[in-house]
């Protein structure tokens, strides 16, 4: 059947546009906006989760304008590709964060774990400040309240590629946010 929405396919499902890049650009701004209102010329460490936070941080921090350190962690759960496990495996802890304003770089926050786990791990180091900045949150997959002090948008509890999101490794690299279409037969 054709349809008038451009469709893509990832991997073995398909998916249709969801955020585009200037709305995404939009949303990034709004969040740079706010993290140099509250920190003004302090500086900050920000502590990207890798991989799918890259593409988001990368164009966050080239809009603040104060000091920023830029660090990386790897944080992954264990499930499929497209539902998280609710444990989570940390590689590579960052430990530098005591006395610092630390601000976590997450792409989107899901059942809330990573955040949960992270915040638990870096708090007892005595970061100055500890905050989250997130582009997506889906709230009905919150598995216990999480704060997130900068977010893009909350979103349904749908599943979602493309800037730096992947479904089994792919669709990262796209510029927009598509969703998957479930009125679409998985192709074969
Ligand atoms: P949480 O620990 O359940 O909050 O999971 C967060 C992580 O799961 C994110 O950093 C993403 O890597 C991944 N994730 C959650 N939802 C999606 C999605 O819709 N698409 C792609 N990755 C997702
Ligand atoms: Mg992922």
């Amino acid at each position: 059947m054709s349809r008038d929405i451009p469709q893509l396919v990832v991997n073995d499902r398909v998916f249709r546009p969801f955020i585009d890049a200037d709305e995404i650009a939009e949303m990034v701004d709004s969040i740079a906006t706010r993290i140099n209102a509250d920190y003004a010329a302090e500086e900050i460490t920000a502590l990207i989760i890798l991989k799918g936070s890259v593409i988001f941080a990368a164009d966050l921090v080239r809009r603040l304008r104060m000091p920023v350190r830029m660090e990386f962690t790897r944080a992954s759960s264990y499930g499929t590709s497209m539902t998280s496990s609710g444990a989570i495996a940390l590689e590579g802890l960052f430990t530098d964060v005591a006395d610092r304003h630390v601000v976590i770089i997450e792409d989107i926050v899901d059942s809330g774990t990573t955040i949960t786990e992270l915040r638990k791990h870096l708090s007892v180091l005595q970061p100055r400040s500890l905050t989250v900045a997130a582009l997506l949150s889906k709230p009905a997959m919150h598995q216990e309240p999480v704060t997130i002090d900068y977010l893009g948008r909350a979103i349904g509890p749908e599943f979602v590629v493309g800037y730096g999101l992947d479904y089994a490794e792919y669709g990262r690299h796209l510029d927009g946010i598509w969703v998957l279409d479930d009125e679409s037969e998985t192709l074969a």
